[in-house]
């Protein structure tokens, strides 16, 4: 049947979506890329991290609950309501996790048949990733996620992860270099290994660690770029630091949420490390690399934030002067342990929290970006820039956009472009 998949969240999210439609195509469905070509079979795949995003996808079905004969509900919000969701979105007809992604066709067929369901396929009874091809490559061809863990055994007290991903779970090292082999001869330049700590990563079977796997993928022929996200920064140490300093193909962005800068707070998220801790590995990382951009995501808002805590984070940004920060206001979510805190911080005083920090990171992202003004530097070419169709986009090693014009020709490929100027969000260049 045809079939369109609607994914919210992060990459894993991401990455479960193309394995979906891989294993929905091998077994026979048609997949469309646009809704309103019409389609037998409407998926979502749903993020549970904060209110809002877990409400999006039912608003969603709503709207388009004419438009298909079969529904499928999958992600992170399937795997926190479980059999709810049918009482939510009656007309769904099965749930999946990103454990149970293999066994979607069968419920399909059974649902052709006639059978009515709904099914409930969540839970952890099954494999998380793919275990041969074909294997989930992202969109444009250019640059593709590779899972190498599932779930999370941090428990940070406010996060829903833990609950919804399971414990943590590492796929073979073999099965990791042989996923990254076969994306490269299919021509990808940039693979991204993705999990929601991985540098707890451990090989169940030879036992090599996080930077290890680097050093092995760094081996493999070809020019390819190589990432990763996100890391904790309890598990952050020297020799990952060694690895961005000896393997090439490792590119100089380390994202490293550190979610608050009061001491006490990270105590009450239970993050396990201070801001001392932090501060150090961060100086560690710019004296022994030098040029790296460094991103972050933090919490405002916490149950119990006082100004002077809120002051903390915002002297850690000044402190690090990160290149980029995802910032969002603190959501509870019913099951973790800060949602029986007592939060006695009104909303409108977080919003001004928010805004204020936006400001204060804004302004430091501009000076960032600004520093690569005279450079020239190594750009993978992604695509056509969003607001000039004369010109193209990609990123450079330390993760930011760069517009400048060019052609088709350059789509796919690692070209040298001298930056002319820094915003915000983005640079814009010359090739050289
Ligand atoms: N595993 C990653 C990211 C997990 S979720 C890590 O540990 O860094 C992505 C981000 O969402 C988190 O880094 C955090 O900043 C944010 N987040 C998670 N739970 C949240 C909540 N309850 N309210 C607000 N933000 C939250
Ligand atoms: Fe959530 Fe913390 Fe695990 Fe990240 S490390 S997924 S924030 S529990
Ligand atoms: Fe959301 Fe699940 Fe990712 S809760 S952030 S989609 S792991």
């Amino acid at each position: 049947m045809r079939f369109y998949v609607k994914t919210y969240g992060c990459q894993m999210n991401v990455y479960d979506s193309d394995r979906l439609i891989d294993v929905l195509k091998k077994a026979g469905h048609v997949y469309v890329e646009d809704l309103e070509k019409g389609v037998e079979l409407l998926v979502v795949n749903t993020c549970a991290v904060r209110e809002k995003p877990e409400e999006r996808p039912f608003s969603f079905l709503t709207k388009f609950k004419d438009k298909a004969r079969f529904f499928g509900f999958g992600g992170c919000v399937a795997q926190k309501l479980k059999e709810k969701v049918f009482e939510k979105a009656p007309f769904v007809n099965f749930t999946f996790g990103s454990y149970t992604i293999d066994r979607i066709p069968e419920v399909l067929e059974r649902l052709e048949k006639g059978e009515k369901g709904p099914f409930d396929l969540t839970g952890f009874d099954g494999y998380p990733a793919s275990r041969h091809p074909p294997y989930p490559v992202h969109s444009n061809g250019i640059k593709a996620f590779v899972k190498i863990m599932e779930g999370c055994d941090n428990f940070c007290s406010y996060c829903i992860v833990p609950y919804v991903r399971g414990r943590e779970f590492y796929r073979s090292s073999k099965e990791i270099v042989e996923e990254v082999k076969h994306l490269l001869d299919m021509g990808v330049k940039e693979i991204t290994l993705i999990g929601q700590n991985v540098n707890s990563y451990k090989d169940p079977e030879r036992g090599i660690d996080f930077p290890e796997l680097l050093y092995e993928l760094d081996k493999l022929d070809g020019r390819f770029w190589i990432r990763y996200t996100t890391s904790h920064p309890k598990d952050f140490g020297i020799r990952l630091v060694e690895a961005h300093k000896d393997l090439e193909k490792l590119c100089n962005h380390v994202h490293l949420p550190f979610q608050s800068g009061s001491n006490r707070i990270l105590r009450l998220m239970n993050r396990r490390y201070t801001r001392e801790e932090y501060l150090e590995k961060i100086d560690m990382l710019k004296k022994e690399v030098g040029d790296v951009a460094i991103s972050a995501d933090c919490i405002v808002g916490f149950p119990g934030e006082t100004e002077r805590d809120f002051l903390d984070t915002i002297d850690l940004l000044e402190k690090v002067r990160f290149d980029l920060v995802y910032s969002f206001i603190y959501s509870k979510r019913e099951g973790t342990k800060a949602a029986s805190m007592e939060d006695s911080v009104p909303l409108e005083e977080k919003r001004r929290r928010l805004e204020y920090l936006l400001e204060v990171q804004g302004r430091i992202s501009l000076e960032k970006n600004r520093e690569e003004e005279g450079r020239i530097l190594d750009v993978l070419v992604e695509g056509f820039s969003r607001r000039d169709a004369g010109e193209v986009s990609g990123r450079t090693r330390k993760n930011k956009v760069v517009n400048f014009p060019g052609g088709d020709k350059l789509i796919g490929r690692f070209v040298k472009v001298k930056i002319k100027e820094g915003y915000r969000n983005s640079l814009k260049g010359v090739i050289e």
